[in-house]
């Protein structure tokens, strides 16, 4: 019995002991400092932690990204999203596909033409320059569908592919990272079909122009409703030119922007087959 007693005595000893007046086996002074110690340890890590986001804070500015391409040149892609255009032009399932991606492309809410009522109308042929003064938001120019006449899918809704005539749209991207690239020249798309008789081309806008006032580009946050300009070509092709894969190579000409690099096919320009049957 007694030796239960002194059991429960130290037990109670080693949370409580009243003679030394210590906690756990320590003093309430030593509680203290380890106290202290962590509140000062765990305050400097806080402190070491806020600084560091604040620096990092610092250096990033809302409005111009801060890693911009390494390659200050667009690249051309096309749409529909395809390199190999294939189809049957009287088979409408077949060539579905095309006509579908480039109506929702061109539905998709910054083509549309509620979305472009907001944008402004600028001047043809010059940069669109927007001082850096108060609002840091930037205008973008107004983008007409319509400028795309018979590649529109207005007046046309096969975009020209049931009559084996389809019609390619092209933007350039990596435009989005280029903030302020500013052309030099006038730009403009021209393709070509690598065979003996050229295949006549049809260029919407006319001649295939790639207008300045698309220029520059603000960054992603300043100029949100940006859009890049499109251009469409529509392949008039011949009887003589259906079952066989034509190969079109489009490129960016007339201005300073880079089309010939031996190691990017895709910069300033692209190359697609495209194959009609009949
Ligand atoms: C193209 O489609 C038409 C109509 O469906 C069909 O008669 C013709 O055989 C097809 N052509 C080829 C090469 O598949
Ligand atoms: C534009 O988009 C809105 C909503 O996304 C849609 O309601 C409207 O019909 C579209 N307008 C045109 C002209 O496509
Ligand atoms: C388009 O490119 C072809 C081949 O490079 C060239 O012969 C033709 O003159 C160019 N057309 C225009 C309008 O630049």
């Amino acid at each position: 019995l007694s030796g239960g007693i002194e059991n429960t005595s130290s037990w109670k000893d080693s949370f409580y002991n009243p003679r030394t007046g210590e906690v756990l086996g320590r003093t309430a002074s030593s509680w203290a400092l380890i106290l202290l110690f962590y509140l000062v340890f765990y305050c400097f890590l806080a402190g070491m932690f806020a600084l560091t986001m604040w620096v990092l804070l610092l250096t990033l500015d809302d409005y111009v990204p801060r890693y911009r391409d390494r390659v200050p040149n667009p690249g051309l892609v096309i749409r529909p999203n395809s390199l190999d255009i294939t189809f049957n032009k009287s088979d409408a399932l077949k060539y579905s596909q095309y006509v579908q991606h480039l109506e929702s492309f061109l539905q998709s809410k910054k083509y549309n033409d509620s979305q472009q009522e907001r944008n402004e109308e600028c001047t043809e042929g010059e940069y669109f320059l927007q001082d850096d003064s108060g609002d840091m938001r930037k205008k973008a120019c107004r983008f007409k569908r319509a400028s795309l006449s018979v590649c529109s899918g207005l007046s046309d809704t096969n975009f020209g592919y049931h009559e084996g005539k389809p019609c390619v749209l092209l933007k350039m991207n990596r435009v989005k990272p280029i903030i302020g690239l500013k052309p030099i020249g006038n730009p403009y798309i021209n393709c070509t079909v690598k065979k003996e008789n050229p295949i006549p081309m049809q260029y919407f806008p006319s001649e295939g122009k790639i207008d300045k006032m698309y220029f520059p580009y603000y960054g992603k946050k300043a100029h949100e409703n940006y859009m890049q300009p499109l251009v469409a070509v529509k392949l008039l092709l011949s009887k003589e030119d259906y079952n066989k894969e034509l190969p079109v190579e489009c490129r960016v000409e007339g201005s300073d922007l880079r089309n010939n690099d031996e190691r990017d096919k895709f910069l300033g320009r692209v190359t697609f087959r495209v194959k009609v049957v009949e």
